[in-house]
């Protein structure tokens, strides 16, 4: 689907020359789409990423699954596919410097290329925080407000290499990637590929364009709370209509996510700070169960988690910035 307006491509390079025109117009994108197109990001190692993704996937099922995604959001997902994606990923979570020492990488991911990751996600980190600067400003704070929730600390930031396989033909009932806001902070998607379908102003499905050299930016929930939704959240998926099912998509993706403690405070320039009675913790323990829980048959992180706060969890479910609880393909129940 083609949409009204106009899709938001930014050029970073005005981060240093223009800082308050950019900061502006990165906060207008973000509050009207939720997602823009950053050109001129800066960030190096992309190649050597999507190189490193390819050699991975290459590997036999039996290296790859090694070790399977844990808790902390590393390790290899994708053993087989499930009703929310056909995809496999090699994920790497942990705070800054715990890809170096985590047991929970297959062998294949040595010291050298952990190093090449930790870089990676590095640059990433520091993208995060030049656009969080801006949003800060915008909301009438200084540049450094959102710093301090997002030291990189536990939870820590995920990088996800991603591959959405060729198949013969078009498999029935599994989508490349099931309609779904992300939880965190912001979202970078490095991809040469179309596919990437969002919900658009108006609120109609939106192919997104492929822009060599940039970055795919989206809110995810977190800041859009902290932002009392001016920053939009934005509900998307990866369609089979925009790209050949006989071609294979690789994404590199990176997830900025807040300190495990920060509150996740309602904000913006009129009103005065207002606790919103959870933190970044609870937030994704709940987001986590209520997505694994509809992914169990096919993911094997589901069974360890926590129980948690009923209370808290009617919270986020009442929230509707995220898939809390419904998907348009199929309904999420917490067992
Ligand atoms: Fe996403």
């Amino acid at each position: 689907m083609e949409s009204s307006r106009e899709f938001p491509i930014l050029d970073f390079s005005r981060y240093s020359t223009d800082f308050d025109g950019f900061s502006k117009d990165l906060f207008a994108a973000s509050n009207e789409w939720g997602f823009f197109i950053l050109t001129g990001h800066g960030v190096e190692g992309l190649e050597r990423m999507r190189d490193l993704a390819s050699q991975f996937f290459d590997l036999p099922m039996e290296e790859k699954a090694e070790k399977i995604i844990d808790r902390t959001l590393t390790g290899y997902d994708g053993k087989k596919l499930t009703t929310f994606a056909a995809s496999e990923g090699m994920s790497f979570g942990h705070p800054a410097g715990g890809v170096l020492k985590t047991e929970n990488l297959p062998t294949w991911w040595d010291s050298a290329k952990r190093q090449e990751v930790e870089d990676f996600k590095s640059g990433c980190y520091d993208l995060s925080i030049a656009i969080m600067s801006c949003f800060a400003v915008q909301m009438g704070r200084d540049r450094s407000y959102f710093t301090q929730f997002h030291q990189h600390k536990e939870p820590g930031n995920v990088l996800k290499l991603i591959k959405y396989p060729r198949f013969k033909e078009r498999p029935t009932g599994v989508p490349r990637l099931s309609e779904h806001t992300d939880w965190g902070s912001i979202t970078f998607v490095f991809t040469d590929k179309a596919g990437l379908e969002i919900r658009d102003p108006d609120d109609r499905w939106f192919d997104l364009p492929v822009v060599p050299g940039g970055v795919v930016v989206n809110i995810a929930d977190a800041l859009s709370l902290w932002s009392k939704k001016s920053l939009k959240s934005t509900m998307h998926r990866i369609g089979w209509n925009n790209l050949d099912v006989t071609t294979d998509r690789t994404s590199v993706v990176y997830f900025t996510h807040p300190n495990n403690g920060a509150v996740l405070t309602k904000l913006d320039k009129e009103s005065s700070d207002e606790p919103l009675e959870l933190t970044y913790r609870d937030y994704l323990k709940i987001r986590s169960a209520l997505t694994y829980a509809s992914t169990r048959d096919g993911g094997e992180t589901g069974d360890d988690f926590e129980a948690f706060d009923e209370t808290a969890l009617n919270l986020v479910k009442s929230l509707r910035v995220a898939n809390s609880g419904v998907l348009e393909s199929h309904r999420l129940e917490v067992a």
